[in-house]
């Protein structure tokens, strides 16, 4: 049977804390410890986690620039509305969205084939299935923006696991900010995660909008029950 379950051995975690701990102890960080750095080792466990959000297709619309580099930090730090995280964090990762879903399309639906999913009939009607899903610049804009959005959260809560701090940022001169990173014309900076260590205890969480103002039971508009 192709999709019999099967026993995972998952890799000796770098993550000791619960999913619900990472969840609700993740901050946007204000103040983190200067001079700190990330191993490399964490770097690979940071992305390989990072690499394992859902994305349509799998097509994985996502790449991360790194900048650890103190001159290049310095001269980013003014493209962000000279905000303190950009200088004091480990480092900050670029967040890039692709907007192009199509360019791994052949390889990536082989996939599937590969993996039993589906045969080589359904995977050439999905070739032309994926032009009608993403036809215009709106719909590719959406898709690069919601897919690196979804491993950006990866990324926070697998880094808060880790014993790693970060800061969301979306506070820049996006057309400077996308020369600086060198993103190609396809592709957007979606955000800026500053990432380190924290230094102080930031001001208490804001509030959340309460359960029966977000949920909608059936429809939008109705009272949950
Ligand atoms: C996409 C995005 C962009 C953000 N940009 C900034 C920013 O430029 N500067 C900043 O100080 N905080 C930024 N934030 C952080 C938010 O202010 C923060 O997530 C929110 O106030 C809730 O606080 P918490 O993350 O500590 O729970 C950003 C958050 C997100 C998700």
């Amino acid at each position: 049977m192709k999709n019999k379950p099967r026993n995972i051995e998952p890799p000796e975690s770098p993550i000791i804390i619960s999913l619900e701990q990472a969840i609700r102890e993740r901050r946007s960080v204000h103040y983190f410890k200067r001079g700190s750095r990330i191993a490399r080792a964490q770097w690979r466990t940071l992305f390989e986690l990072t690499s394992l959000s859902p994305s349509s297709f799998n097509f994985q619309p996502w790449d991360f620039v790194i900048i650890e580099d103190e001159a290049r930090k310095r001269a980013l730090r003014p493209l962000c509305m000279n905000q303190q995280q950009i200088l004091d964090a480990a480092a900050i990762i670029g967040v890039i969205g692709d907007k192009n879903p199509h360019r791994r399309d052949r390889a990536i639906l082989q996939q599937f084939v590969n993996n039993g999913y589906f045969d080589t009939g359904v995977r050439d009607a999905y070739l032309g299935a994926v032009d009608m899903l993403y036809p215009d610049e709106g719909r590719r804009i959406e898709h690069a923006v919601g897919g690196a959005s979804l491993a950006a959260m990866t990324l926070m809560l697998a880094a808060q696991g880790m014993g790693l701090a970060t800061a969301p940022l979306i506070g820049f001169d996006v057309r400077a900010v996308t020369a600086f990173l060198g993103v190609p014309r396809d592709y957007l900076v979606v955000m800026l995660i500053a990432i380190g260590h924290s230094a102080l205890h930031e001001l208490p969480r804001q509030q959340r909008r309460p359960f029966q103002e977000i949920v909608h039971q059936e429809h939008f508009g109705h009272a949950p029950e």
